[in-house]
């Protein structure tokens, strides 16, 4: 039987390439999308994949979003978290609004996401969780310290949620991207890109999306049973975490 697989923030950018990669694994995928329905609807109509639109920032939206997907596709078995913001400044720029927007899209979004699936998953004696990290999580970013901490937590919530599923055949892991050619990136200003990123990148160039989907797909399958907990980083040699 098809796994239903759930990807947040699925319709665009890295999102929508593990949307796909799923799809091509055999999943039954669910994209989740906040704002941009343009963008979904193009999606939609070019994949395949049944979109839905709710804010990961509200629990009770997840919740409510959570029992239409399983009414219609079924329970969710493989949850991708990915849907993340940016609000880069120095910190002693940042207004209140810029931490806030961030923590509560990055970080609420793991609770309100995975507290939602996770009874479910316990019950039926399978689930697979990836969340989505960055390498600004593992060494610290120049303007990012929102998004750095948010990206920092998730490991720790990974590896904590990992712990407390193991004996209940679920894994919990983290990919952590470098830099990627999303809009996300392309909204670093050029000069910061070109002169400070970029020349610390081993392999020469930005990473694909696709190069992130294929280790969530691998993560996501019934295969990757004896992973979990770990962190998989994924940044063309600009950081080798241990
Ligand atoms: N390292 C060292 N110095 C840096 C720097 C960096 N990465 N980025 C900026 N600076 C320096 C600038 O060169 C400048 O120095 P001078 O005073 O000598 O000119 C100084 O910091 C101030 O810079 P700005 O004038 O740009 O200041 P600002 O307040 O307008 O903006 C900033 C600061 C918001 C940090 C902006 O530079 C910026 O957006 N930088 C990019 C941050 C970044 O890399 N974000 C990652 C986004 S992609 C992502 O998050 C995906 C992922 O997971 C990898």
């Amino acid at each position: 039987m098809a796994r239903v697989a759930l990807v947040t923030g699925g319709t665009r950018g890295i999102g929508g390439a593990i949307s796909l990669g799923l799809q091509q694994a055999g999943c039954k995928v669910a994209a989740v999308y906040a704002g941009n329905d343009e963008a979904a609807e193009r999606f939609r109509d070019a994949t395949g994949i049944p979109v839905f639109k709710w804010n990961v920032c509200d629990f009770d939206s997840c919740r409510r979003g959570i029992e239409t997907v399983a009414a219609e596709l079924g329970p969710v078995e493989v949850l991708v978290n990915n849907a993340g913001i940016t609000r880069d400044a120095t910190l002693h720029k940042m207004t209140p609004e810029q931490w806030s927007a961030v923590v509560s899209t990055n970080l609420d979004s793991l609770f309100n996401m995975t507290r939602n699936v996770i009874e479910g998953m316990r019950d039926r004696g399978f689930g697979r969780i990836v969340s989505i990290g960055s390498i600004n999580g593992q060494k610290g970013q120049f303007g990012q310290s929102n998004y750095a901490a948010t990206k920092a937590a998730l490991i720790g919530f990974t590896k904590s949620v990992a712990l407390e599923n193991a004996a209940k055949g679920i894994t919990v892991n983290a990919v952590c991207p470098g830099y990627i050619g999303t809009e996300m990136v392309r909204a670093v200003p050029e000069e910061v890109l070109k002169s400070k990123i970029l020349p610390q990148i081993p392999v020469g160039r930005l990473g694909e999306p696709e190069e992130i989907a294929r280790c969530v797909v691998f993560l996501a399958g019934d295969e990757a049973g004896f992973i979990t907990g770990s962190t998989l980083s994924v940044n063309g040699g600009q950081y080798m975490a241990s």
